[in-house]
């Protein structure tokens, strides 16, 4: 059973953003994964890699979409970023052995960051981007 099932609620309408989601919550589940099926701590280590690797492309796809729409909380945004990716270099990344809540710790962040970060800073971002309207 997938830790995280892509919904409707996560669906934001901007076709480039809302795939990379689906594959930021796909990678998750994969790191869910190979704690369940109990990989070696080096491949517990490469899947979050990946995950991590993934998000840093995806924030920078993020941010150039919001300067080339001149989104006045870029700035925000970036911070809420970049409070991410010290989240994740304070926790590491690399679990031993006997280290596996730790590991599950880290999925329970990434989870909880993920999901709070879409339906909240990415959708008011979207809707303002998207609705000239609304651009603050
Ligand atoms: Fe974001």
């Amino acid at each position: 059973m997938s830790l995280i099932e892509w919904n409707d609620e996560l669906v934001l309408g901007v076709a480039v953003i809302d795939g990379h989601h689906q594959h930021l919550v796909a990678l998750l589940n994969k790191a869910h994964d190979a704690f369940i099926w109990g990989l070696t701590p080096g491949e517990l280590t490469a899947t979050l890699q990946e995950l991590t690797d993934y998000a840093n492309y995806h924030f920078a796809a993020e941010e150039e979409l919001m300067q080339a729409h001149h989104y006045s909380g870029l700035a925000a945004h970036q911070r809420e970023h970049a409070a991410f990716r010290d989240r994740i270099a304070t926790m590491g990344h690399n679990p031993s052995g006997d280290s596996f809540p730790a590991y599950l710790e880290l999925i329970e962040f990434l989870l909880e960051w993920l999901v709070t970060h879409i339906k909240t800073v990415d959708r008011q971002t979207v809707t303002a981007i998207t609705t000239p309207s609304a651009k603050e």
